[in-house]
């Protein structure tokens, strides 16, 4: 089978940053089904992973977390899917990413596509729309089914345009809660508006003060999505006493927990990997989450981010798609398809 990826860490523009080799095609064991892979989206992930590739590996590595594509062949342990299936998933961190014609993937982390979308709209939806599930429905411990109950309390989303931002305004917006978002340009403050947000800040500038004149002196809940540490001592002054922040970037000083001690507010993380890379017994919760993604999905309650698709997935439009997520302006999400 076909597959791209990379044996060194060169600038994107750089023709040999990514490379198309052979090989075999793999056969599904277990709980995994083999996908062929239809489309797939480029993630602040496989950027951070590429660029931080120190050595030259022997053997080409291939990244690539979301894809749509078409169930192959299954393992003897597979009970949700069947081959012809359409899937949606974003995998594990922990093996070959799904920039390859065939795909293996555990059956417990994938769902069944949408059938009301193109291949890109799907393709741009499952990494983002897990990550944002999981922090405001996991972590944050919030609940989708109880809008009432949600009702009036304040999310303050920090990177309301960028992929996860864009599904979980939507969400949280869809979950009932009152949602601040932060975005920096015309463009994505219209983008943000658009998607569910109720007041959007700038994070160019100190959003305590802008969060404060829209009446709020705290909020409820913050979902951090650019940089913990630039944005830290807002988090610590917005934060209502027992709040909860959940923050899904790295860190890359130490952040001083100290802080939030008086308002004995939450601290959690997010990683979207976490069920899979540790195999834990909940990790079919990916499964059930994408399934309730795709009904939202399908009645138009939520929407695909997708804002750029680059057709095929070929080692040129993986490195324009990378090109554009190293910027950090992306708006939604960017698609590579095999479909138009
Ligand atoms: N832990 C996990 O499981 C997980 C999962 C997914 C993503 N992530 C991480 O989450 C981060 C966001 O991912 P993404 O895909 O949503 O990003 P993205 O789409 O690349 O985000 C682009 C957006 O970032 C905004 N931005 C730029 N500088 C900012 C700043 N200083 N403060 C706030 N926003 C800023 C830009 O808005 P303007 O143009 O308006 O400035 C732009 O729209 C990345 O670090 C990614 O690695 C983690």
């Amino acid at each position: 089978m076909r597959a791209i990826g990379f044996t060194q860490n060169l600038p994107i523009a750089d023709e040999k940053s990514f490379i198309e080799f052979f090989e075999p095609k793999p056969t599904p064991t277990g709980h995994d089904i083999l996908v062929k892979v239809i489309a797939t989206s480029v993630n602040p992930v496989d950027t951070g992973v590429r660029r931080g590739t120190v050595q030259t590996l022997s053997t080409p590595k291939v990244i690539g977390w979301d894809a749509y594509g078409v169930v192959d062949t299954v393992g003897e342990a597979v009970t949700l899917f069947h081959p012809g299936d359409r899937v949606f998933y974003a995998g594990s961190f922990k093996r070959p990413g799904t920039d390859s014609e065939y795909h293996l993937v555990d059956e417990r982390l994938v769902g069944h596509a949408p059938t009301r979308l193109t291949a890109a709209e799907i393709a741009a939806v499952p990494l983002t729309s897990l990550t944002a599930w999981e922090a405001l429905f996991e972590q944050m411990h919030l609940s989708f089914d109880a809008p009432a109950a949600n009702a009036g309390k304040i999310l303050l989303v920090i990177n309301g345009a960028g992929g996860v931002g864009s599904m979980a305004t939507q969400l949280a917006h869809l979950a009932g809660l009152t949602v601040i978002a932060t975005a920096s340009r015309p463009e994505t403050i219209a983008w943000t508006k658009d998607h569910g947000a109720d007041a959007v800040v700038n994070h160019r500038q100190d959003l305590v003060p802008q969060v404060q004149a829209l009446g709020y002196p705290t909020v409820d809940y913050i979902l951090e999505l650019s940089n913990l540490n630039q944005h830290w001592a807002e988090i610590v002054s917005l934060i209502a006493p027992s709040g909860t922040v959940v923050s899904v970037t790295g860190s890359d000083t130490p952040i001083d927990l100290r802080a939030l001690k008086q308002k004995r507010a939450t601290f959690a993380w997010e990683w979207m990997y976490t069920k899979s890379f540790f195999e834990t017994p909940d990790m079919i919760t990916q499964h059930d989450i994408l399934e309730r993604v795709r009904g939202l999905l399908d009645t138009g309650k939520l929407k695909s981010t997708l804002t750029k698709t680059f057709t095929p997935i070929n080692p040129a439009n993986l490195r324009a798609a990378h090109a554009l997520v190293e910027t950090n302006r992306m708006i939604g999400k960017v698609v590579l398809t095999n479909e138009k």
